[in-house]
């Protein structure tokens, strides 16, 4: 099955379009691993989705570490993304996708500024043959976001002046990603790109809670996913908040 068909699936049976940024945790007891995975067992009838990043990467490691991360998330029946934000040549693009890969993980994310020959062609060839996928970043949710992606440039395909936002979001379309990274704290851009993407490539939305992002605003702009980490992991009682975040947000889903 396709990763979007499993993230589809995933969230249909679980009724979430929450994927768990699963970052540090606070680990009083047991470490930094145990923490995680308690974190996760803890939350995951709430999640439709698991996504890490370098706050696990780093301290863990791959092997033994990470990957203890990854066979819980796929015994809880969730796909797990790798949030690496691919951003080299092609020729170390494609090692890192094929390390995340063979370590189990159903997706990353990459950063369409490297553009495609040499660059996250090597990618998606590598997520075609494993049958994983590429979740593209098109705008992202931090303050100084505009500085790069929000910035107005020459489109060197058209010759056309376009944000550079929309020219990612064509390249989505194009290239056939499997998910577009959209800043849950710009509806605004999430319902530009919607306009591009339409129902081809689901936008997934960070920043929702701990940065200031609205998760009614992002999902009725065409968000289809909810990154969230911190307004659950740093909750008092984070299957609390998963449950009601999920409720929330799968209520705007069906409406
Ligand atoms: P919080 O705690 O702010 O965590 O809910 C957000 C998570 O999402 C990641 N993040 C992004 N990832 N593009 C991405 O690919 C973005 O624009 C973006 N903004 C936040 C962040 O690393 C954290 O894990």
């Amino acid at each position: 099955m396709s990763f979007k068909r499993m993230m589809e699936k995933s969230m249909r049976e679980r009724n979430s379009s929450i994927v768990l940024a699963l970052d540090s945790v606070p680990s009083e007891r047991g470490g930094l691993l145990s923490a995680s995975l308690r974190m996760l067992r803890s939350v995951h009838p709430y999640i439709c989705a698991v996504k890490i990043n370098n706050h696990l990467l780093l301290p863990l490691g791959l092997h033994g570490g990470v990957e203890r991360i990854i066979e819980e998330a796929h015994s809880l029946g969730l796909p797990i993304i790798m949030d690496c934000k691919i951003n080299d040549i092609g020729y170390t693009n494609r090692v890192i996708a094929e390390n995340f890969f063979n370590a189990g993980f159903d997706a990353v994310t990459a950063n369409p500024f490297v553009g495609w020959e040499d660059g996250l062609k090597p990618v998606f060839e590598a997520a075609r043959k494993m049958n994983r996928g590429v979740i593209l970043l098109v705008y992202m949710s931090h303050k100084a976001s505009r500085e790069g992606y929000g910035q107005t440039v020459y489109d060197v395909e058209t010759n056309e002046r376009k944000p550079q936002y929309i020219i990612f979001a064509e390249k989505a379309l194009a290239w056939k990603a499997d998910g577009a990274v959209v800043g849950g704290t710009y509806p605004e851009k999430i319902r530009e790109v919607h306009e591009v993407l339409k129902e081809n490539v689901p936008i997934y939305s960070p920043g929702i809670g701990a940065q200031g992002g609205s998760l009614r605003a992002a999902i009725s702009s065409g968000a289809k996913y909810v990154i969230i980490g911190r307004a659950i992991t740093l909750a008092e009682k984070p299957e609390l908040a998963a449950e009601r975040l999920r409720e929330e947000s799968w209520k705007r889903m069906i409406d």
